[in-house]
């Protein structure tokens, strides 16, 4: 384990009760970079986070932060990180900018310098138009931007956000996907947790797959895709009522993505292994051609994050 890692876990565990919610999980962050902590529901995220921000403590393992330990150096810890839990933490009857100087006092800044933070902070998130407008009556994606800068109001080395995108529209999700993004000029390390493969494919510098408690994967998205080795054929068909018909052609194939019975889009997607890569798909063109099944556009391509999240489990 590399000493100046921003943050260093090692089998980390945690148990309530009869429950074991972290089964020893180890994971490294260098300097700067952004985890993908990617899991579904359950699967030990927040937990991983309340852990590594010293709200509690470890069952066993260790956590470092910055070299610091979370259980011996917590005051320590606390200094050097900030968080933004899954439930936005601000008062919706303040104003933006109301809610930026609540959270600096809290950390002890005052006066000018915390009004000049202030500003720093409304440039950085675009929160000029919304400064003093109460937090309750803006957007999702907005709240959660002006959450993100309140968290960063003590300049944090290292920064957590619990599934910052969960609940919010597809386009406040690109807006807080662009403000995270700008973190990493910042120099700041995130870790990020999310139930969304193609979040964490965007973000992450390096993602770990949790599945109940254990790391079911590791590594860049480009490995992790890799790692579940063989590309897919893609299918749009071209009639819905081939949806039955066209799983009985591709025996012997392995099915991915099929579409279910009464299936109600109008172009039903098929997706399937192609471990022989372009001869796989030129047999499948070949079978539906003697089927004469349609197809509004067929393809090779690499797994996707979810795909590989599915092949990984399944085995786990
Ligand atoms: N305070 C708690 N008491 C008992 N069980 C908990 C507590 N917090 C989390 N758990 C359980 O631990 C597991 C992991 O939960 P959590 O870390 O919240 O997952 P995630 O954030 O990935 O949804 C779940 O089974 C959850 O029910
Ligand atoms: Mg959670």
């Amino acid at each position: 384990m590399s000493a100046d890692a921003a943050i260093a876990v090692e089998n980390l565990a945690k148990r309530y009760g009869t429950v074991e919610a972290l089964k020893g999980i180890s994971f490294e962050v260098p300097h700067g970079q952004i985890l993908g902590l990617l899991g579904p529901n359950g699967s030990g995220k927040t937990t991983t986070v309340t852990l590594l921000s010293t709200l509690q403590r470890p069952t066993s393992g260790t956590a470092r932060v910055c070299g610091h330990d979370v259980t011996a150096e917590a005051a320590r810890v606390r200094e050097l990180i900030s968080l933004t839990g899954q439930e936005a933490s601000m008062d919706d009857g303040l104003t933006a900018v109301e809610n930026l100087s609540v959270f600096g006092r809290l950390t002890g800044l005052r006066g000018a310098p915390l009004k000049s933070r202030i500003d720093d902070l409304v440039e950085q998130f675009d929160l000029r138009d919304v400064r003093d407008r109460r937090v309750g009556a803006l957007s999702g994606g907005m709240r959660r931007r002006v959450d993100i800068a309140s968290a960063l109001i003590t300049r944090p080395k290292v920064l957590f956000l619990d599934e910052p995108t969960t609940g919010l529209d597809p386009r406040s999700r690109a807006a807080v996907w662009d403000t995270v993004a700008g973190l990493r000029s910042e120099g700041i390390t995130v870790l990020l947790t999310t139930q969304y493969l193609e979040e964490a494919d965007r973000l992450a510098d390096n993602i770990v797959m949790l599945h109940e408690g254990s790391v079911a994967a590791s590594g860049t998205p480009a490995m992790l895709k890799q790692q579940a080795g063989a590309a897919v054929c893609e299918m749009t068909l071209a009639d819905r009522s081939d949806a039955d018909r066209v799983v009985g052609q591709l025996t012997g194939l392995e099915i991915i993505e099929a579409p279910t019975d009464g299936a109600t889009t109008a172009h039903p997607r098929v997706v399937l292994r192609a471990p022989d890569g372009m001869a796989t798909v030129g047999s499948v063109i070949e079978r539906l051609q003697t089927a004469r099944i349609e197809v509004v556009d067929i393809g090779l391509r690499q797994p996707s994050l979810d795909e590989v999240f599915m092949q990984l489990t399944e085995t786990v």
